[in-house]
């Protein structure tokens, strides 16, 4: 029986040069086609707060939030390895608290690492997550926990200076033992050259085709989600359109009485009928 995709196997595909795929799941369902698709590494990423409960950031979405989706994708996985974010302000304080949110995760959902944002500031608690034996998944550029921030869900890493800050933050997370970074809308030049100067792989969404692997949110990929189109993002299915033709074709069988049919419930002996019948005194109604 195949293994389940480890933190190491992640860094020999970068060795390797095999790009490595990853997409967002949110619960078992998702999980499962994913898993079963052969997507090597699963993320429950805090977007969840905008594409499966409807807010306009992911600055709502508490840590027990993400341990009940957690819980719900490590049930549907076999193979692949998942990462879990640590939502806002979970990990920020100081060291002890990434500690504590990192270890419930862990200890709670049964995932395999956890993702944080942000560079110089938070290499201290990857540190200590990791020498804890908690694999970290870093993420630079458009880190979207700092929106108000940044100004908006804005590109970063455009300029000589703010690219040059953005390696330095790469190259301390890769010192503090990251295994993986996340680069999110920054130009790939900016990225072809981080990509290069680290021994850990980036994982790119909107930086580029030069990152080791790509991650895409589910429902942006699928046609789930039509809020709005992210610019860094490509449908490969439109599931969306898939389900409003097939709502509108259960309610027009519900309607006109052509579903659901006798085979859609559980069959009652004659015999029962029939004493069923004598005891009211009535023959019941045809199904
Ligand atoms: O929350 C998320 O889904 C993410 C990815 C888009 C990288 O952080």
């Amino acid at each position: 029986m195949a293994a389940r995709v480890t933190v190491r196997d992640v860094l020999q595909m970068k060795e390797r040069g095999e790009k490595i795929c990853l997409v967002t799941a949110y619960d078992y369902t998702s999980a499962r086609l994913l898993d079963d698709a052969g997507v090597p590494v699963l993320l429950v990423g805090d977007s969840l707060g905008m594409v499966v409960l409807g807010h306009s950031s992911t600055i709502p979405v508490t840590l027990d939030d993400m341990i009940h989706h957690g819980r719900a994708v490590t049930r549907g996985t076999r193979l692949a390895l998942v990462v879990i974010d640590l939502p806002f302000m979970t990990y920020n304080v100081n060291v002890e608290q990434a500690l504590t949110s990192a270890a419930r995760v862990i200890q709670e959902t049964y995932a395999q690492a956890v993702k944080i944002e942000g560079g110089e500031p938070v290499a201290p608690a990857v540190e200590r997550l990791v020498q804890c034996g908690i694999p970290v998944m870093g993420h630079l550029g458009l880190t979207p926990q700092a929106i108000h921030q940044l100004g908006g869900f804005r590109a970063q890493g455009r300029s000589a200076v703010a690219a040059k800050a953005l390696l330095a933050d790469a190259l301390l997370l890769q010192e503090a033992g990251a295994f993986a970074i996340v680069l999110e809308a920054v130009p790939p030049e900016v990225a072809r050259i981080i990509t290069q100067r680290l021994r850990i792989p980036t994982i790119g969404i909107g930086a580029g085709p030069h990152c080791d692997g790509q991650v895409q949110v589910f429902h942006d990929i699928f046609g789930l989600f039509s809020d709005f189109l992210p610019k860094h993002t490509k449908r490969f299915a439109e599931v969306g359109d898939v389900i409003a033709q097939a709502t509108a074709r259960y309610m027009a069988e519900v309607r006109s009485g052509t579903f659901p049919t006798a085979a859609h419930a559980p069959r009652m002996d004659p015999s029962e009928l029939a004493a069923l019948e004598a005891h009211l005194g009535v023959p019941a109604e045809a199904p």
